[in-house]
């Protein structure tokens, strides 16, 4: 068995209201990249890797400390579910019977709701299997939990290789046909979490369609091709330009945040996208099983939440790159299904790789 150097280590983060502690992991491999997990909504704290000068910086937002994390309101890092993005007015259909969740996005429903994923306690364990260490977050969402149907068993794992890769392996299992979709919700400046605006920040994604969206930022059914568009980020591309477009679906989004249809043939792990900072050289790789990603420049971000040292992250100096299901996908059945049928097993992986060039 091939032993790693990759190590996890553990402390008391803090205290819930409720009093349950709260534990941040942290996995450090021997080329010095540390990830810092903690258990409050399967969060990524931070992700300190190098410059190709070697200067080591954290490049997600995120905040000090536990109560700066409860009173956020922008998911920084969180594992979002059971259903990440927008379900239109909160409702979907499944055999025949229509289940009602909490709405928490004006009238429809965002990230799993009032208490979703990002919002609860999960149980943590160190782990290992094959001589490789990892981070084992479980919890159990109950039947009816924000208006789900089933029991749903969650088991989340962080392994962090020496190749500096993040492997996020997500597993669910329920006791009744359900609806799941599960992501991380991470921020990235590869300047810094300080870095300010992403304009200047390249991106790759393996995509010509994405889902167009409405003035709510929902998706409305509609299948559109990248080309010649501000969407087509083919090749590796600055954001900034396309930020400030006037194209109408930039203007329904406020910025860039949808859902491009990666190019995938066949089965398996498959790059999604790229992201590019030219002036630190850092680069970050997306791979992943599921059909989509979500890229969000960050739109919504406004200066109210308190993130790490005092800073308060203004519109688009962070983004994200959530692998998923559509958004919205039990209202248009030419999306690929979310559904989870009773004791099968919802199982995919996404994969960041960060170097630099
Ligand atoms: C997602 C959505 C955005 C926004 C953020 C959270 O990425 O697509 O519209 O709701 O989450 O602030």
């Amino acid at each position: 068995m091939e032993e790693t150097f990759m190590t996890i280590t553990s402390r008391k983060y803090g205290a819930l209201p409720d009093g349950n502690d709260v534990f941040l992991f942290e996995l450090t491999n021997s080329r010095g990249l540390t990830i810092e997990i903690i258990n409050y909504g399967g969060t990524i704290v931070s992700i300190i890797m190098p410059d190709a000068k070697d200067r080591f910086e954290d490049i997600v937002l995120g905040c000090d400390n536990l109560e700066d994390y409860l009173a956020q309101t922008k998911y920084f890092g969180a594992t979002t579910g059971r259903f990440a993005n927008r379900i239109e007015g909160g409702v979907f259909e499944l055999n025949d019977k229509r289940y009602e969740l909490e709405m928490n996005d004006g009238e429809n429903h965002l990230h799993g709701g009032l208490v979703g994923f990002d919002k609860v306690l999960w149980d943590a364990e160190i782990k290992t299997a094959n001589g490789q260490k990892y981070l084992e977050l479980t919890y159990l969402s109950k039947d009816g939990e924000e208006g789900y149907p089933g029991n749903l068993e969650v088991t989340i794992k962080f392994t962090l290789s020496e190749e500096n890769e993040l492997k996020i392996d997500y597993k669910a299992i329920s006791d009744r046909d359900t609806i799941v979709n599960l992501s991380n919700h991470s921020y990235f400046n590869l300047a810094g979490y300080d870095g300010g605006d992403i304009g200047c920040h390249q991106l790759m994604i393996n995509s010509k369609q994405f889902t167009a969206v409405d003035e709510d930022c929902l998706t409305n059914g509609d299948i559109v091709s990248v080309e010649g568009t501000p969407f087509d980020f083919t090749e590796l591309t600055s954001i900034g330009q396309g930020m400030q477009s006037k194209h109408e679906q930039i203007v329904n989004g406020m910025g860039y945040d949808h859902n491009w249809i990666l190019d995938f043939s066949g089965e398996g792990l498959q790059k999604a996208a790229e992201l590019y900072h030219p002036d630190s050289g850092r680069f970050v790789e997306v791979f992943t099983t599921k059909p989509g990603l979500q890229f969000y420049s960050g739109n919504f971000l406004d200066g109210t939440d308190k993130g790490k040292h005092g800073i308060y992250y203004k519109s688009r100096t962070g983004c994200c790159l959530e692998t998923q299901f559509f958004p919205n996908s039990m209202k248009h059945t030419h999306f690929p299904s979310p559904i989870l049928r009773a004791g099968d097993k919802y199982s995919y992986v996404t994969v960041y790789k960060f170097s630099t060039r």
